[in-house]
């Protein structure tokens, strides 16, 4: 499996949990990681498009069971006052097309290999029908990134259905993680765990659909 953003938080425990079931882990970094487990690690900046075509490049042939697409930011918090342009787009480019870069550049890999699972990390806070339910942040890059990227797993979900490949929208709960905060109220052991549970069980009737870490459907 090949996952992106495994330095730290979520990644770097879903790379850790597959490592330690067995799995050949690919993880991806842009900067430096060490990890305990059997862990290969590879150099990938997903804000740059260039970065993500040399990872395909030197993958060619490889195949790739499973591709978590879990690299993400949250960008500004402070509302329509404080939203500047330039992050706008950078939340985005990471966020959004990112994903659908990797999707593109991995797609053979993908059909080479036997689960063909593309997971989006995605949230329940870029649902328009949930996502501002419970809270009021003024996370404006954020949200749009994420109910972009659910538009990119259905497109997608469409594209790769000749393929086999099932595309999932996943939402990791409220992780305490770096992005999440100490007030996150899921461990991320616990998120990884049903995550992987998602993944792993994933075939093409789940394709296209957007699941929380614990089995529950979120409406778009
Ligand atoms: N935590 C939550 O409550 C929560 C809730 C809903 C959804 N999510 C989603 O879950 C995913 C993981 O979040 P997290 O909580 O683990 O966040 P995190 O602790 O902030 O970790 C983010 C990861 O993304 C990587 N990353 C950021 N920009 C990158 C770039 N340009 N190129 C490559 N890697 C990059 C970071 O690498 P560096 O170490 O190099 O910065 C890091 O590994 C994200 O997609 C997030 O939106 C999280």
């Amino acid at each position: 499996m090949l996952i992106t953003g495994a330095s730290r938080g979520l990644g770097r425990e879903l790379a850790t949990l597959y490592a330690a079931d067995g799995w050949r882990v690919i993880g991806c970094v842009r900067g430096q990681a060490s990890f305990d487990g059997n862990i290969e690690t590879h150099s990938l900046d997903v804000s740059d498009a260039g970065s993500i075509a040399a990872l395909g490049r030197a993958l060619e042939g490889v195949a790739i069971d499973v591709l978590i697409n879990n690299a993400g930011i949250r960008g500004d918090t402070g509302g329509l006052t404080t939203l500047d342009g330039d992050e706008f787009l950078e939340v985005m480019r990471i966020n959004t097309l990112a994903p659908l870069l990797l999707a593109r550049a991995l797609q053979a890999n993908v059909v080479a290999g036997e689960n063909r699972v593309i997971a989006n990390i995605s949230s329940r806070a870029g649902s328009l029908a949930e996502g501002t339910l419970d809270d009021d942040d003024g996370d404006y890059a954020y949200r749009c990134s994420k109910a972009a990227l659910n538009m990119a797993t259905v497109k997608l979900a469409q594209d790769f259905r000749k393929d086999g490949i099932a595309i999932l929208s996943l939402h990791p709960g409220w992780v305490k993680t770096d992005m999440g905060g100490g007030e996150a109220n899921v461990p991320v052991a616990t998120s990884a765990d049903g995550l992987k549970a998602m993944i792993d069980q994933a075939g093409m009737a789940d394709t296209g659909s957007f699941r929380s870490y614990d089995g529950r459907r979120i409406s778009w």
